[in-house]
């Protein structure tokens, strides 16, 4: 029963203090939009651990908060193996996080957990969310469009699975 009343989904990047707190905050934003906060549960987490404990990125506050979103609460964490029983979505940024995601896998149940989150922006050039840590403010704006682009998408087949329409 509960797996089709519910969802759950991961954002997972290298750090998690620059995209997948930008992911995590689009999304949120996205759901509560959609009226399913209580129906889809969202997190995020990087595949290393140097920032976990840490606030995301003060570029990537910026960049939200200038995108009317807030991210400043969310603290950093590393990807565990539990996430995969604890996530029926995986959604990595680039295709280095998600070898590294799938290198933990132990099952093709948990393999099939993950995807590229630009999977989901099937119309966008590139399949990676680029790296933003070494440049500057337009790099994380990029980013965002990436994101929400994607998050739009990933919120509409959501919406289908658990409303129909
Ligand atoms: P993120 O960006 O994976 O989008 O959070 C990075 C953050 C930190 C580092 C690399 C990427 N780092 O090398 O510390």
């Amino acid at each position: 029963m509960a797996e089709h009343t519910r969802r759950s989904v991961l954002f997972v990047c290298l750090g998690n203090i620059c995209r997948s707190p930008l992911a995590e905050g689009v999304f949120r934003w996205h759901v509560e939009r959609a009226g399913l906060s209580d129906r889809i549960f969202i997190d995020s987490a990087g595949t290393g651990d140097w920032h976990v404990g840490d606030p995301p990125d003060p570029r990537a506050q910026a960049c939200a908060r200038r995108n009317g979103i807030d991210i400043s609460n969310q603290r950093a964490r590393q990807f565990e193996v539990g996430d995969f029983d604890r996530f029926d979505r995986i959604l990595a940024m680039d295709e280095t996080n998600r070898r590294d995601i799938l290198r933990l896998a132990r099952n093709e149940a948990d393999r099939r957990r993950v995807r590229l989150l630009l999977d989901y922006a099937p119309h966008q050039p590139s399949r990676e969310v680029p790296d933003p840590y070494f440049g500057g403010e337009a790099g994380f704006q990029h980013v965002f469009s990436l994101i929400d682009t994607a998050c739009r998408n990933l919120i509409a087949e959501i919406r289908r699975e658990l409303v129909g329409g």
